[in-house]
Order: structure tokens, then C-alpha cells, then sequence
């Protein structure tokens, strides 16, 4: 369907404007006709009434059985004399049908009327009507009536009058109707152009906006304007537009993201094996003296352990990622997670010459223990390897608004204000030069804020007033059945 809507509402309109005007013009001129003529043959019969009245009661004399010569003279005088005053042509029939008399003039007497069907049935005493054509090819309305004396049927009248006037009349009318048709036609043109262009601008609008926004101007938004209908559309259009731009920004900035992710992991590959080459080409140049060789040795020892730690936390963190909703969760007590986590740091605890001390109470939670451990454990190794030597590491637990909460504090350095929105994103060290040495790659907040988001809890970081830095994660509590 290509018709354009201005076609659709012309076609539409010209075909109620026509038919309504035409079937109204038909109707109308139908019954004036009908109405015309009913009221000529009304005329006719009333005109035979009253002749017929004034001849019985005037000139026929009681016990007369029909017109005599002497009366029906008079009578036709009576009738010239009335000339223009009578309506039409009328005739006084004798009680056989033959005309005695005849207002056209005396010719027309002794015109024999019996063989007409509205004259028998007016001698017979009813009353006779009839339409037919006349000589001339005009239409004529016949009437007649009985003259009565004393009840018997002495003659007739008979009335004629032709319909040409009425006819030509109507046909006036024809002609103005049809001039009447012709201007709504008109009319309905020029209103369906004004209609059609002021219902179409919005669709033509939103057609153009569509158009645009297609052609890559994403900035372009539709008009709400016109019906309520196209508004709605526009707004629909407007909505889509919206939600389409959005999801493009975040593609692009997903797809950033992940550029510079695999930058990064480039870069943090780069590091280690640069080492680990170095030493082992030291080596292999032979002539090292065995303590030296011996360091070489331990710097491939350890650089491959950072790569090794690196690859296990890039996927631990694409596992938890990638897993949303699939964490095998169940009821988890946080005080036995952070004393496991403490207890599985201890060695470097010592190393370190620090202390954590785990205290205070929490409610239990749904969750994975060995992603929670790992949770405490990235915290309370941070904060012990940023902390002077002698210092204590606190795990608080407690209880806030239906959250369970774990507090870690130390007593560090605490973290620069600039670094703190970064802190939890990938490859982030607040003092790259330092933290590199400690041996981090930046992954390990990472890791704890995709397992505290799988658990739908949240963690910060902020400084203590007093020095040092606080970690608070928080998780939804597990409410006991009652
Ligand atoms: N308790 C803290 N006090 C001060 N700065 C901190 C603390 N915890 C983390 N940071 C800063 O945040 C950065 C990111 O920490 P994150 O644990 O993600 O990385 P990392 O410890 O350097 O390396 P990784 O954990 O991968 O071994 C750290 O490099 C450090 O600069
Ligand atoms: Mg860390």
C-alpha cells in the first residue's frame, strides 16, 4: 500500500461528499416532485368539487335527470365569464361521458370522454385520476367527479392541467443541484488538501527524524506534535533513540575498556619476563661467579611466580565476572572467613612484623567462603604491607541496618585522595614505582570488588582521621527464620 495519505482522505471524502449531496438531491427533488403534483391533482379535484356543487344546487332543478341544452348554455357562459379565474381546462360531462361543456372554448363540446378510465369510474360515483402523456408529448393529471342530483349521477366533472410547469421547474432544481454537487466537490478538495497536509507534517516529521538518526546524527530527536497518536510515536521514537545512544556509549566505552585492559595486561607481562630474559642470558654467557649466579637464579624464580600469581588473578577475575548469579553460596559465618584469612597470612604476617587482630561479632551471610576469604585476605595483605613494621591490623565485624560489615584498618600510610576513585579498578597502584616493588600487579581490589558485587554488597576505602586507611565491606545479612 503506496497510496499517500492525501490520496486515501480525498478519495475518502469525495465519495461521502458526492454520494451524501447526490442521495440528498435525489431525495429532495424525489418528494418536491411527488409533493408538486399531489398538490395539482388536489387543486383539479377541488376545482370539480365546486363546479360540480354550483351546478347541482344552481341549474339543476329537482327530479332533473341531466343537463338540459338552455342550462348547459348558461353554464358555459357562466364558465367563460369565470375564464381567468378557472383554474384550468375543465369539461361538464352528460351522464354518458360526452362533453356538454368545455372551458377551452365551444369546440370542445360533444367530445366523447366514456372510453377513459377516470371519467367511467366518475360515473360510476367515485372518484377518477389518472397521469398520462398528452398530445403534444407533455404529462397531463386527469380528474374527474360526479355531478349528483338527488343522489343520481347526472354527469361529470372532468379537470385537466399539465405538469410542464412543475416539470420545468424541477428541472431548475436539477440544474442548481448539480452546480451544488459541483462546488462540495470543490470545497471538498481544498479542505482535504488543508487536512491531509496538516495530519501528514508530523508523520513527515518523524519520518525525517528517523531519517537522520538512521543517516548517524544520533544527537536528533522527534518533535511530539500533532494527534495524540503521532505524539505517542514520536515519543516511542524519542525513547528508542535514547536507549540506542546509550547502549552505543557503552559499547564504545566497553570496548575501551577493553583495549586498555589488554594494554595493560601487555604491559604487566612485559615487566617479568624482561627479567626473567635478562638473567637467564647473563647465565648463558657463562663466567658468573656462583653467588651472582645464584641471584640471577632467584630473580627467575621469582619473576615467574609474578607471572604466574598475575595469570591466576586475571582469571580468577574473568571467572567471577563471567559468573554472575553462579557462585555456590551458602550460609557463611564472617568470623571464621577473617580468622582463616589471618590465619592463612601469617606467615607473611611475620615476615612483615605485623599483627591482625580479628574481634567483634557479624551476622551471618549467604555467600561463597573461599571467595570471602580470599576478600579478607587481599584487604588484610594490603594494609600489612603498607604498614610500618610493629603495626596492628584490625578486622572488625559488626552489625548495621540488616548489613553485616567488615572493617579493616591499619595503620599506614592511608591513600592518596586523587588514587581513591581508581582504587578498586584493574592494574591501579596508588604509588606505581613503590607498589610494584612490594611485588602487586593492581589486580587484588580489583578481584575483591567483582566478589563483593557477585554477593550484592558493596566495599570502600577512605582514610582515618587519625592516619591509616579503612576498608568497609558490606554484606546483605542472612535473617534467621523466626
Ligand atoms: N590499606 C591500604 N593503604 C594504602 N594504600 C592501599 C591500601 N590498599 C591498597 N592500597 C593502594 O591501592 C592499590 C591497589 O591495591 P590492589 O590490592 O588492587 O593492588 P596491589 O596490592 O598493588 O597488587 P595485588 O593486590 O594485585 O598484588 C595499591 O597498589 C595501593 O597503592
Ligand atoms: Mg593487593
Amino acid at each position: 500500500m503506496r497510496t499517500p495519505i492525501r490520496t486515501r482522505l480525498l478519495v475518502a471524502f469525495l465519495l461521502v461528499a458526492v454520494t451524501s449531496a447526490a442521495g440528498l438531491s435525489y431525495y429532495f427533488l424525489q418528494e418536491l416532485e411527488s409533493f408538486a403534483l399531489r398538490k395539482l391533482e388536489e387543486r383539479l379535484h377541488t376545482q370539480n368539487r365546486l363546479v360540480a356543487e354550483l351546478v347541482s344546487s344552481a341549474y339543476l332543478a329537482e327530479g332533473d335527470s341531466a343537463i338540459s341544452r338552455g342550462e348547459s348554455d348558461e353554464i358555459a357562459r357562466a364558465l367563460q365569464a369565470a375564464g381567468p379565474e378557472i383554474f384550468s381546462r375543465i369539461r361538464l360531462l352528460d351522464g354518458r361521458g360526452v362533453a356538454i361543456v368545455d372551458s377551452a372554448g365551444p369546440g370542445g363540446a360533444d367530445v366523447d370522454y366514456s372510453h377513459l378510465p377516470e371519467v367511467e369510474k366518475a360515473l360510476a360515483g367515485g372518484y377518477g385520476a389518472a397521469t398520462r402523456a398528452t398530445d403534444d408529448g407533455r404529462v397531463g393529471i386527469y380528474v374527474a367527479e360526479p355531478i349528483l342530483a338527488d343522489g343520481i349521477i347526472v354527469g361529470a366533472t372532468y379537470s385537466s392541467a399539465s405538469t410542464f410547469s412543475i416539470l420545468t421547474l424541477l428541472d431548475t432544481y436539477r440544474l442548481r443541484l448539480v452546480v451544488v454537487v459541483v462546488l462540495f466537490v470543490v470545497v471538498t478538495l481544498v479542505i482535504t488538501e488543508v487536512l491531509a497536509r496538516w495530519l501528514s507534517r508530523p508523520l513527515r516529521e518523524l519520518s525525517d527524524t528517523a531519517s537522520a538518526f538512521a543517516g548517524g546524527d544520533h544527537a536528533v530527536r522527534a518533535k511530539p506534535m500533532g494527534s495524540r497518536e503521532t505524539r505517542q510515536v514520536a515519543e516511542a521514537l524519542n525513547a528508542m533513540a535514547d536507549e540506542v545512544e546509550r547502549m552505543m556509549i557503552e559499547l564504545r566505552e566497553e570496548e575501551r575498556a577493553k583495549t586498555r585492559f589488554v594494554s595493560d595486561v601487555s604491559h604487566e607481562l612485559r615487566t617479568p619476563l624482561t627479567a626473567v630474559r635478562g638473567a637467564a642470558e647473563t647465565l648463558l654467557d657463562g663466567d658468573v661467579p656462583e653467588d651472582e649466579a645464584r641471584r640471577f637464579l632467584e630473580t627467575i624464580v621469582r619473576e615467574s611466580e609474578r607471572l604466574s600469581r598475575l595469570a591466576n588473578d586475571l582469571l580468577t577475575l574473568q571467572r567471577i565476572e563471567g559468573a554472575t548469579g553462579e557462585l555456590p553460596l551458602r550460609r557463611v559465618s564472617l568470623k571464621v572467613i577473617a580468622e582463616r584469612a589471618v590465619e592463612g597470612l601469617q606467615p607473611l604476617l611475620d615476615i612483615r612484623e605485623t599483627t591482625a587482630l580479628v574481634d567483634g561479632e557479624a551476622p551471618a551471610v549467604l555467600g561463597d567462603p573461599d571467595r570471602l576469604q580470599q576478600v579478607v585476605a587481599n584487604l588484610v595483605d594490603n594494609a600489612s604491607r603498607l604498614s610500618p613494621p610493629g603495626s596492628i591490623v584490625h578486622v572488625e565485624l559488626a552489625a548495621e541496618n540488616g548489613q553485616a560489615i567488615v572493617r579493616v584498618t591499619d595503620e599506614g600510610p592511608g591513600i592518596p585522595e586523587d588514587a581513591l576513585p581508581h582504587l578498586f579498578d584493574r592494574f591501579f597502584r596508588a604509588q606505581p614505582s613503590r607498589d610494584r616493588l612490594s611485588g602487586g600487579a593492581g589486580l587484588g581490589l580489583a578481584i575483591v570488588s567483582a566478589i563483593v558485587k557477585a554477593h550484592a554488597g558493596t566495599i570502600e576505602a577512605s582514610n582515618r582521621p587519625e592516619g591509616g586507611s579503612v576498608f568497609t565491606l558490606r554484606l546483605p545479612a542472612l535473617h534467621d527464620e523466626p
